[in-house]
């Protein structure tokens, strides 16, 4: 099998290198490299042609999620018309595209997980790009695989996981959001779901489809700090915020340029069920990343 990665530095294509490089020949584009940049489309298609791949996996994305409200044109080009480009690409090679999205194209009302069918309205720029691109990709008819995602970690880039245990070395006290409740996702588990997917894709065609993918159980953003916390007290790291330094904040208290969806929960019976995977807690991927980015500091 052959496989073309987009976004191979981010937070899912870091993950995604090491899980897709078993199933076969990888080409790993990073943005810097020549046919790695979604904003000139016409050097990647060369590329991605001259290697012919079976599969094409885009984990580039623009996830600026409040900068995308001054820049919606950048947005959209980079999340809406770059996947249906792709999709084009794909069609043309009889490649299958495998392809991210988020919960931000639902608007957060109610309080039960999202399923595949139910209708999208996003609240955000992002959420409007990233449902442009699900739809340009739905549309062109070629094999797909489109997973949406929620609250990606990674050890690598910038997440929330980094940013608490930035911010804990700081200041004794921080105020988070309380009422936005969603599954925190690592790309591990991300990337490692993906290769078993692409896998299965190879010889069940018929999986072909958009599926929500996200690790199990659902936390606030405050309570996902506090265990952040709690796991690095735990292993003996002293820090100048506690897990009591940490006090909820509802959204309306704290305004950002994008509107947040405050339920983000997803359901993932679609994907369990193909793929017969079992989709672990969100707290066993964030204590092993917490773990792993504090490897080597002392106490
Ligand atoms: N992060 C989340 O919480 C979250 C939640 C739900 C869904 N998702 C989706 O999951 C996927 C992976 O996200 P992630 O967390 O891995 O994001 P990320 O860490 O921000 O990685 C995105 C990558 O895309 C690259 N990129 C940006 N513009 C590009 C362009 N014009 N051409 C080529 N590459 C470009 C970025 O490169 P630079 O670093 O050079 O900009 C970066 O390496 C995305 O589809 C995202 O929408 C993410």
């Amino acid at each position: 099998m052959k496989l073309v990665l987009l976004g191979a530095d981010g937070q899912l294509g870091w993950d995604l290198r090491r899980a897709l490089a078993p199933l076969g020949q990888l080409l790993a584009l990073s943005r810097t490299m020549e046919g790695g940049d979604l904003s000139c489309m016409t050097d990647m298609a060369r590329t991605i042609r001259q290697f012919y791949p079976d599969v094409i996996v885009n984990a580039a994305a623009y996830t600026a999620v409040d900068l995308a409200e001054s820049q919606p044109e950048v947005a959209h080009a980079i999340n809406g018309r770059a996947p249906g480009e792709l999709a084009e690409i794909a069609c043309g090679l009889g490649a299958w595209l495998v392809h991210y999205s988020t919960d931000y194209v639902f608007d957060g009302s109610g309080n039960t997980p999202w399923r595949e069918t139910d209708a999208p309205r996003p609240l955000n720029v992002y959420g409007e790009s990233k449902l442009e691109g699900e739809q340009a990709i739905r549309e062109s008819g070629c094999r797909h695989l489109i997973f949406r995602t929620s609250w990606v970690f990674g050890r690598r880039g910038n997440n929330f996981i980094r940013t608490i245990l930035r911010l804990a070395d700081e200041r004794d006290f921080m105020r988070i959001v309380d009422d936005q409740i969603g599954a925190p996702t690592g790309a591990a588990l991300l990337a490692d779901a993906s290769a078993h997917a692409i896998r299965t894709a190879a010889h069940r065609p018929g999986v072909n489809g958009l599926y929500n993918l996200a690790a199990s159980g659902e936390t606030s953003w405050y309570d996902y700090a506090r265990f952040i916390i709690d796991i690095a007290e735990k292993q003996g790291i002293r820090l100048k915020l506690s897990a009591r330094g940490i006090s909820p904040v509802t959204t309306a208290e704290y305004p950002t340029p994008a509107i947040r969806p405050l339920n983000s929960r997803l359901d993932t019976h679609r994907f369990t069920e193909t793929f017969d995977l079992r989709l672990p807690p969100w707290e066993s991927g964030v204590a092993s990343t917490v773990t792993e980015l504090l490897d080597g500091r002392s106490c």
